[in-house]
């Protein structure tokens, strides 16, 4: 199969790549290296001795997305804003992006007769006062712009599911992929600084930052810190992989989480054990849009054959082998 992957240069985007190449799919990436660079392109070839083919261009630039989705049997798109708190201060940019973004690739693929797609939503539509595990028919109350992108999103691709019954589409409810690929290669490689826990812990542990700010201590949750539900980025990329292949007629929605709930303080501890680096940290503001609690019901996934198999110390070290690899380079381009 051929297929299209937006976003293919970003941080589940090149875990993508790798595991279609892996999976002998022929692979072409669109990106337009707004928050990634074309080294991941280098280190998907790197791993895979292959490199798929790039086009360079926004997902909203239907003369672009024309050019990216010739020959293409599938999609599956994750070109999109996703920064929690900035989503709340371009707000507008949130929604032109994922949303403009969307409708142009849909009315691009259905031109083409491409009409299977998995596309990358968020664990975060659910938004707050759950304190279990939360599965799929919970009733979405979103806390944030970028959440309700994700949220319209679906909307628009359950009315264009139902409107033809050529679609296939499924949405992955993504709760918080982290960690790198085990060969160190490629790994969460934003283009400013990082805005997501682990990629700030690892930078403090390699004493790229001095300390991590605990956003918020007094959430109803067991030690007030943020709950979340990391899940390796290699396990999304293979959700993604078999969602592709039990695709079916319609619409349909599914958690990608491991359903254990780690707090920010246990998220440290970890990053402790896995750098054996103490990390300073002081306790600051809750972040706006910040909820206490989202941890995934995996089972829908589960019963389609998604399993999360890596745990939160695997997170942790393939992050932090990435991210040393990542420093190491940079000091030596830095040297010469
Ligand atoms: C995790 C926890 C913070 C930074 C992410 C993605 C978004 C979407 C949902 C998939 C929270 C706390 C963070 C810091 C902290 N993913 N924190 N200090 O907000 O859950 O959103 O998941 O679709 O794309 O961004 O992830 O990593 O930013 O935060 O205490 O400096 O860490 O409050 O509890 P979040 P995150």
């Amino acid at each position: 199969m051929r297929v299209l992957v937006t976003g293919g240069c970003g941080f589940i985007g090149a875990h993508q790549v790798v595991a279609l190449l892996d999976a002998d799919h022929e692979v072409t990436v669109l990106d337009d290296l707004s928050n990634a660079s074309t080294r991941s392109l280098e280190g998907i070839e790197n791993i895979t001795g292959r490199r798929p083919r790039f086009v360079e261009g926004d997902v909203r630039d239907r003369a672009v997305l024309d050019d990216a989705i010739t020959g293409c049997d599938a999609v599956i798109h994750f070109a999109a804003r996703k920064h929690v708190p900035e989503s709340s201060r371009h707000a507008l940019d949130y929604h032109d992006v994922n949303l403009a973004g969307l409708t142009a690739l849909l009315d691009v693929a259905r031109r083409h007769g491409v009409f299977d797609l998995v596309h990358s939503s968020s664990g975060s539509i659910y938004g707050d006062g759950f304190d279990t595990p939360i599965g799929e028919d919970a009733d979405p109350r979103p806390t944030n712009p970028y959440s309700r992108t994700k949220l319209f999103g679906e909307r628009i691709l359950g009315d264009v599911a139902a409107s033809d019954p050529r679609w296939r589409i499924t949405a992955l409810r993504y709760f918080n992929p982290a960690g790198a690929h085990p060969s160190g290669l490629i790994g969460e490689d934003p283009t400013g600084p990082p805005s997501n826990l682990l990629p700030i812990l690892l930078r403090v542990a390699a004493g790229d930052r001095a300390l991590v700010e605990i956003a918020g201590d007094d959430f109803p949750t067991p030690d007030g810190t943020g709950v979340r539900d990391y899940v390796h980025v290699v396990d999304v990329a293979d959700a993604h992989l078999r969602a592709l292949e039990t695709l079916r007629s319609g619409f349909r929605a599914i958690n990608i989480g491991r359903g254990h709930p780690v707090s920010v303080l246990e998220m440290i501890d970890a990053v402790e054990r896995a750098t054996g680096v103490r990390l300073p940290r002081r306790v600051g503001p809750r972040r706006p849009g910040d909820v206490g609690f989202l941890v995934a019901d995996p089972s829908r996934a589960e019963a389609l054959g998604i399993r999360a198999t890596r745990d939160l110390d695997q997170i942790c070290t393939d992050g932090w082998r990435w991210w040393c690899r990542a420093t190491d380079q940079r000091r030596r381009m830095e040297a010469s």
